[in-house]
């Protein structure tokens, strides 16, 4: 079935280039009217302005489609809220939230300052807290939600120089896992959205295939669906280059070692630990404390 947006209201983050633009041009193309947030700044998050929203927003209109432009920086929640009751002023609800702005301050961990890792993980993991607890109340009243993430590989699995963009990416994750669990009453999907493309943000990388082929269009199918109506929840989605997967964070059955030469049976056993059949996804953490108890409770006959 065709993936419709009519009547729906989105926010979309870092929304002036990149992926943000994808989405937010995609999005409206469906019927979605949008906030189009970004700052305006550079990769490394120095300096604003708004005419990287407006000309998206001129597109948007031009086309056909509803939306408005918003400068505000996502690490400020006063600004953000002033965004939120804007949207809601002038259209009345709020279904979908993508947190897409992001900066980058690459280094080695020897190299990097502690001021770049504070203010990469402020504006990928607190813009995202910022702008989500913003809209929370309302998808909760109005019992609907679709909120994303935007994740990246360098969180899921790590990425030389990237110390603090991969904590921050990988914070967004647990994030995502309560936020589901916690919104799953109020028909709030939570998802997170891992991407490959070529934009500003990976300009420095040399790709292997011509750029087209890494096109940010190419990633945003992958987030109309994760914002959908018969959306998931609590999934991870990588999307690239039209290759779309599904990343999971497991556990294994593992086993039960207690006594004083416990540690030499976690070092002698560490295979069998590592041993990936009979691995799940936990549905919450206490998944893992079950597992536990249920090895405890067996070995105490
Ligand atoms: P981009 O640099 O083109 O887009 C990021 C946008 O966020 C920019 O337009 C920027 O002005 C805006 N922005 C930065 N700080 C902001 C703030 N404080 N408030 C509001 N807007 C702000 O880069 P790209 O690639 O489109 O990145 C989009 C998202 O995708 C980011 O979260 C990035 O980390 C993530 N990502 C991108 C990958 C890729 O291959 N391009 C890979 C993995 C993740």
């Amino acid at each position: 079935m065709a993936l419709g947006f009519d009547g729906r209201v989105a926010i979309v983050t870092g929304a002036g280039g990149g992926l943000g633009r994808e989405h937010a041009l995609a999005l409206a193309a469906r019927g979605a009217k949008v906030v189009v947030n970004d700052l305006g700044g550079a990769r490394d998050g120095t300096g604003a302005s708004s005419a990287a929203a407006d000309a998206v927003v001129a597109e948007i209109v031009a086309a056909g489609g509803e939306a408005i432009a918003n400068g505000a920086s996502v690490t400020d929640p006063e600004a953000v809220q002033a965004m939120v009751d804007a949207a809601m002023a002038k259209w009345g609800r709020l279904d979908i939230l993508v947190n897409n702005a992001g900066v980058l301050r690459d280094k080695s961990f020897a190299k990097m300052t502690l001021e770049d890792f504070r203010f990469v993980v402020d504006v990928h993991l607190m813009g995202a807290v910022n702008c989500t607890k913003a809209v929370w109340e309302i998808m909760r009243a109005q019992n609907y939600g679709r909120i994303v993430m935007t994740t990246s590989s360098s969180g899921l699995y790590g990425n030389f120089g990237q110390a603090n963009y991969a904590a921050a990416k990988m914070g967004l994750v647990g994030l995502m896992q309560t936020l589901a669990i916690e919104g799953q009453k109020n028909d709030i999907r939570v998802n997170s959205l891992a991407p490959t493309a070529h934009t500003r943000m990976t300009e420095d990388l040399g790709a292997a295939l011509p750029l087209e082929a890494l096109g940010p269009e190419l990633v945003s199918p992958g987030l109309l669906y994760l914002v959908s109506e018969d959306a998931p929840t609590r999934c991870i989605l990588g999307a690239g280059a039209g290759g779309f997967e599904r990343a999971y964070v497991t556990i294994t059955q593992g086993i039960h070692a207690v006594g004083p030469d416990a540690p030499e049976q976690v070092e002698a056993r560490f295979e069998e630990i590592s041993d990936r059949s009979g691995e799940i996804v936990p549905d919450m953490g206490a998944a893992q404390g079950m597992i536990e108890l249920t090895k405890a409770q067996k070995a105490h006959g």
